[in-house]
């Protein structure tokens, strides 16, 4: 079966992690979201894969390639300028024959494909739309229905007084091949304001798949830690690496200091090495390459790939992107890539260093 997943986004709300990296390749226990978003569609038989992109498209081919070692075929779809989302499968798939599934490409969850899909064939529904309850729809597209599930108003990005409801579209749609006829080729055109009302208008049967799967939108860094938290407490399953002990997972070739401590779950990547003295507390995940010097304190922190982190640094609640050291006391930072801080600083109130800068001793001292 066809998926496709929408990828065109910058991610401006996740800068800067996603200063140089798309969103979807931000990793998620240390590895790219969107090769843990298609091994969940593959374990429901979706392996043509077709990824409607944008920003940054290379990042993303030279990483996944022709899909052959996730199993399945992946083909790329790259707008000149956005589309929109309807815009975008629109050009990326052109004529449909048969059903398929659309992704936004920014949601974790477990939702039963299989179950949706039977429940879409049940109802011959045109379209169906998987929903989930939040707790502020203003966020997002709020989907109303009547007691057989039928769609019967869509409202994006409502203000306070017109929510009527706490179900929002989740971002995950089934389409018959007929509703991409009504999308003009080559102009901006959206699912959520064009194509779903124009649907209801035309009385096409659009059917509301409400679950209370897990589901998050990984798109600021609160909800991109959440996404840790969850996944290192089992609120929602993957796999994390390979288990030593309790809530401690450790990967190929790490040479952690006997004298070291971890509390509470930790993920630690491959050729991670933790020095003597070190607390590592979780929820922490330690990228592939990074280190953790003598005495240093790592508390519910997500560290990428070679990431330093100095001797006798206090690192808590911060978000660390590739390559970049911190030698300092860093509480609820997002530090970008190939960033170095040097100590005697002091960074605090969710503060977002931007790539390549350099802060030198005893410079910043916030809190
Ligand atoms: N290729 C392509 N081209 N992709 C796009 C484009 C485009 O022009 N515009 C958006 N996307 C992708 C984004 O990368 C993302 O994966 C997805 O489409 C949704 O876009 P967002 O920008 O993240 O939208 P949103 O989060 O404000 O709202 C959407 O998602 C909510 C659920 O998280 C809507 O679908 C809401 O109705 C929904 O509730
Ligand atoms: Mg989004």
């Amino acid at each position: 079966m066809k998926g496709v997943i929408l990828v065109g986004g910058e991610g401006t709300r996740l800068r800067p992690l996603t200063s140089r990296l798309p969103k979807p390749m931000v990793p998620i226990v240390n590895r790219p979201f969107l090769e843990r978003m298609i091994g969940w569609m593959k374990g429901f038989g979706i392996t043509d894969i077709v990824l409607a992109m944008g920003y940054l498209p290379d990042r993303i081919r030279e990483r996944l390639g022709d899909g052959a070692e996730l199993g399945v075929t992946l083909t790329y779809s790259v707008e000149d300028s956005p589309l929109g989302t309807a815009g975008a499968v629109k050009l990326a798939v052109g004529h449909l024959d048969d059903t398929c599934f659309v992704f936004n490409g920014d949601i974790l969850t477990d939702l039963d494909l299989g179950a949706m899909l039977a429940a879409h064939r049940e109802a011959t529904a045109k379209v169906s739309i998987a929903l989930t309850p939040v707790h502020d729809p203003t966020q997002f597209g709020v989907v109303e229905f009547d007691a057989e599930r039928r769609i019967t108003k869509f409202t994006e990005k409502p203000r306070r007084e017109e929510v009527r409801s706490n179900l929002i579209n989740a971002g995950t749609y089934i389409i018959e091949p007929e509703v991409l006829d009504r999308v003009p080729a080559g102009q901006y055109w959206m699912f959520e304001r064009s194509l779903f009302p124009d649907l209801l208008a035309a009385g096409e049967r659009l059917l509301a798949y409400p679950s209370d799967c897990y589901w998050i939108d990984i798109g600021t860094p609160d909800k991109y830690r959440q996404v840790h938290r969850d996944l290192l407490a089992g609120r929602v399953h993957a796999h994390l690496g390979r288990p030593r002990g309790e809530d401690l997972w450790v990967g190929d070739g790490c040479d952690i200091d006997e004298s070291a401590s971890f509390l509470g779950p930790v993920v630690l990547g491959d050729r991670v090495q933790i020095g003597p003295g070190a607390v590592i507390a979780g929820p922490t995940v330690i990228g592939n390459g990074s280190s953790v010097g003598a005495n240093a304190n790592v508390t519910d922190s997500i560290l990428w790939e070679n990431v330093r982190i100095g001797d006798g640094a206090i690192v808590s609640e911060c978000i660390v992107a590739n390559d970049s050291r911190v030698d300092c006391t860093a509480f609820n930072a997002v530090i970008g890539a190939n960033v170095v801080v040097e100590s005697g600083n002091r960074l605090d109130h969710g503060l977002r260093i931007w790539p390549d800068r350099v802060i030198q001793r005893d410079t910043l001292s916030f809190g």
